[in-house]
């Protein structure tokens, strides 16, 4: 016997309909005012668990077959941020590009990794996989091949390779610096199978969500865009990452321990807005 997809209590149900209201494809019919919500007949099939049923229950009510309310973390309201801190904490965010000669423990990327993992996506398909690059050997050698891919570029596409100054930044490699990496003892990539057509915005904004964690655990990041841009067009750099089958690098960022933190917010440009 298969498992009911939902599992409503009649003595917690409240009967507030409010996880029929919340439920995205409105698989939950609330005609009977009385009685607890019922799943529609094919609540199954079209079911995209995203938990927002199990979430919005006041009495812990409904436990569905993808996740119990006891599964689920309650949300604490003196753990919620104000404005003004959400605000604060935004700002404060900087890309860090210099960092301490020393490893992160695996357990704290994990974790950060585990953040990221909670960050919306297209009908909730959570196709984004992670790859990290930890032993910074293996980072140096991924930035040896995003430097072969400049130095072709600046052959085949001198003017385009210039204008993001790939002359320069080959010239620093060579003269020890390491721009591609900032020389980050590690690099995480979020990539997907390639059929996957939610992935690159759920790549992206995984990867905001992991930037945005990092200083709260003691981090340091910075978007690899080089990086990201060569891992998906440069063959050799492509067999170097040695991806499942049929799985695409989506984005890349440099992750260690930062020299240093700021002092101000820089100031950005005014927003360009429209109301219409
Ligand atoms: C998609 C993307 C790619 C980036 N790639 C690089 C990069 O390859 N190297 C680097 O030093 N910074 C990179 N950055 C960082 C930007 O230069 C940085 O976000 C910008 O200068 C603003 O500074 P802030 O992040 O401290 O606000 C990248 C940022 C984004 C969003």
């Amino acid at each position: 016997m298969t498992t009911p997809l939902l599992t409503i209590d009649p003595e917690k149900c409240s009967k507030d309909g409010l996880c029929a209201m919340a439920c995205p494809m409105a698989l939950l019919s609330f005609a009977d005012t009385t009685k607890p919500p019922v799943p529609v007949p094919n609540a199954r099939e079209l079911c995209i668990r995203c938990g927002h049923c199990v979430a919005v229950c006041p009495k812990g009510a409904i436990d569905h077959e993808a996740m119990k309310a006891s599964d689920c973390l309650p949300i604490q309201k003196k753990l919620l941020l104000s404005a003004e801190h959400a605000e604060h904490f935004l700002r404060s965010r900087r890309s860090m590009r210099n960092y301490k000669d020393a490893p992160v423990e695996r357990e704290k990327l994990e974790r950060l990794i585990t953040i990221a993992s909670h960050a919306q996506t297209g009908h909730n398909e959570q196709p984004v996989k992670w790859l990290v690059i930890y032993e910074k050997e293996k980072v140096h050698q991924l930035a040896e091949q995003v430097i072969a891919w400049m130095k072709h570029l600046l052959k085949t596409q001198k003017e385009f390779a210039k204008s993001l100054h790939m002359d320069m930044i080959v010239a620093a490699w060579l003269m020890g610096f390491d721009v591609v990496f900032r020389n980050a003892p590690h690099v995480v990539l979020a990539y997907s199978h390639k059929a996957s057509g939610t992935a690159p915005t759920a790549s992206i904004i995984a990867m905001t969500y992991l930037e945005l964690a990092a200083p709260t655990l003691g981090l340091g990041t910075c978007w690899a865009g080089y990086f990201t841009y060569a891992s998906q067009t440069f063959q050799p750099l492509m067999e170097a990452l040695n991806l499942p089958k049929n799985h695409v690098a989506q984005q890349g960022v440099m992750v260690g321990i930062p020299k240093f933190g700021y002092q101000r917010m820089p100031v950005r440009k005014s927003p360009d807005i429209t109301f219409a």
